[in-house]
Parts: structure tokens; sequence; C-alpha cells
């Protein structure tokens, strides 16, 4: 039995492999629109743990899988012997004998990784304290629907150095685009942490408004990362000077764009007139994560097919 592939940090692609990836999803997705039946993974099952809550991840995996014809199961911690202490190696080993792919939404990156290392099938990072790797696929995705190729551009990272922004960070890497990173002190990027190869990708910057000048792509997260909630008030006092409002895109190219994962905070990280203004491109974001895990379960599953 050879090594299975896993998406578990973003650098785990080429670019190349991106590149395909994004060839599929735009295929896929036409399909979609037209309602016509496309199911490459019949009787192929995903299996979902989630030790953490989720809405879009949770959504766009189960329907994706339902549509390429296959199934999706969901799993928690809360009722299954997960939480009881059940080690991750031994549950890969089960788990990995009943299905054909599984996507883990965990606390530390170690755990997705020894999930792996013990995995016969291939295993798809669904969020970690470090990285959220399928939300770059579909944030780069939307990007270059909306303003064609990502390479050269500036994008800002406003706000908090948390799992999504060492996501972009890594991207950077891969599609040599710059990062400009502005973060209250104290909560600065961990190179390390976020996994860089070092090739100066990024910029850091203390005012927000600096980062933002300038960017093609505008975009932020919420203050306080689920499984840091105890840090939530001092958070909310160090990030005050760090929301994305008018002024801020103002500064940004007349054309950028404005990203957020989802789930927003008004008044927090984003002003409403922001997200809900005519730069936002957040809903087709948030749908992008439909069409771009499909491709990714599709390459996983089946490696590279014919369009
Ligand atoms: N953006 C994202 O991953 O959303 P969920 O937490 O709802 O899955
Ligand atoms: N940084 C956020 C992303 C949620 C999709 C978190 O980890 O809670």
């Amino acid at each position: 039995m050879h090594a299975p592939r896993h998406f578990l940090q973003f650098k785990d692609f080429t670019l190349a492999e991106f590149e395909y990836l994004f060839e599929r999803t735009r295929w896929i997705k036409e399909r979609f629109k037209r309602y016509e039946k496309y199911w490459p993974l019949e009787d192929r099952t995903l299996v979902m743990i989630f030790e953490k809550a989720s809405t879009r991840t949770r959504l766009s995996f189960e329907a994706g899988m339902h549509q390429l014809g296959g199934a999706a199961i969901y799993l928690n911690t809360r009722d299954s012997q997960l939480g009881r202490g059940e080690p991750v190696e031994d549950a890969a080993q089960v788990i990995s004998r009943m299905s054909d792919a599984v996507m883990i939404r965990t606390f530390e990156q170690g755990i997705v990784e020894r999930f792996a290392g013990h995995s016969r099938v291939p295993v798809i990072n669904g969020l970690t304290n470090e990285y959220h790797p399928c939300q770059i696929l579909a944030d780069i995705y939307t990007f270059i629907e909306h303003r064609g190729s990502i390479k050269g551009r500036t994008i800002a990272w406003i706000g908090d150095s948390n799992n999504v922004c060492n996501t972009w960070l890594q991207a950077a890497e891969v599609f040599d685009f710059n990062v400009h990173v502005s973060t209250p002190p104290g909560y600065e990027v961990e190179p390390e942490r976020a996994g860089l190869y070092g090739t100066g990708h990024y910029e850091e910057f203390g005012d927000p408004m600096d980062a933002a000048r300038d960017a093609d792509l505008v975009t932020t997260d919420v203050w306080t990362s689920m499984g840091f909630e105890a840090e939530n008030e001092a958070r909310r006092r160090a990030f005050e000077d760090w929301q994305v409002d008018a002024d801020m895109m103002r500064v940004a190219k007349k054309e950028a764009v404005f990203m957020h994962c989802l789930p927003a905070h008004r008044g927090e990280e984003v002003s409403a007139d922001v997200i809900d203004g005519p730069q936002s491109v957040v809903w087709d974001e948030a749908e992008n994560r439909l069409h771009s895990q499909k491709a990714l379960l599709e390459f996983l599953l089946l490696g590279k097919v014919e369009s």
C-alpha cells in the first residue's frame, strides 16, 4: 500500500497542483450551476471529525460529497470515543479502514499530523490552531475569479496572526505574492509556527493603514479564534484599532476586494459598511469553499482526471 496524499497545510501542494485544482474547480462549479450530475465519487465515503464548531466547513464538505455521488459522515468529540481519550493513532487506523477520506477540524496541528501518519486514506485539515488550508484554497480561487492572477499582488492582513493568517503566508510563498501584515503588539507573526520557508513574501507594519495602503485585497478575521476564548477581553482591548473600516479600504487600491473567512463580528474586526459594501466578496468566498473542496476531494481520491 503506498502512502496516501494529505492536505494538512497549504505548502503540501505545489503551484502546478493548485493550478490544476483551480481548473477543476471552475469545471465542477460550471457543471453544478447547470444542474448537470457529476458523480465521480459514487460509493466513496468521507468521514468528518469536528472538535470545534463549524457552519461552512461542515456544510461544504457534506454537501460537496453528496453532490459528487458519495456520502459524508459527521463525528464530533462529544458523542464519539474521541472525546473519551481514545488515542488519535487508534482512531486513525479504524476510521481509515471504513472510509475513503477523512477531514478533521481540531486544536493542535500535531493531532492531524498524527492522524495522517496512521491513516490509510487521505486526510484533510479542516482547521487547526495553526492553519486553515481549505479556506485559502477558496480565497485564492475567489480572488482569481474577480481580479485575475494573484502573482505579484499585495494582500493586506489586518488583525490576529492566527491560523488563517499563517495559511495566507504559506500561500504567498507558493503563489509568489506579498502579504502586508499588521497586528497589535504581542500578536505578531511567528514564522516558525506559520511554517514558512522564509522567502521574504511578507512584511509587518505597526500601523494597519500602512499595511492596507495600495493593497489588491484587504482581509481580516475574528480577534479571538476558537479555543482562545479565555483571552477574549484582553484581545478586545488590544485589537480595538485593528478594525477594517471604510477609511482603511480608501487607502487600498480602488479596485481592491475585501475578504473574510466568516463568521464575522461587525463592529469588531470589520465595520458593517465594508463587509456589506460593494468591495466585499465574502459570499462568493464562502460559496467557493464548496466548489474548491469538491475539486480537492476529486484530486485526493482519484488523482488527476481529464476535463
Ligand atoms: N470559514 C469557516 O471555516 O467557517 P466555519 O467555521 O463555519 O466552518
Ligand atoms: N480564526 C478562526 C477561523 C474560523 C473559521 C478560528 O479559528 O476560530
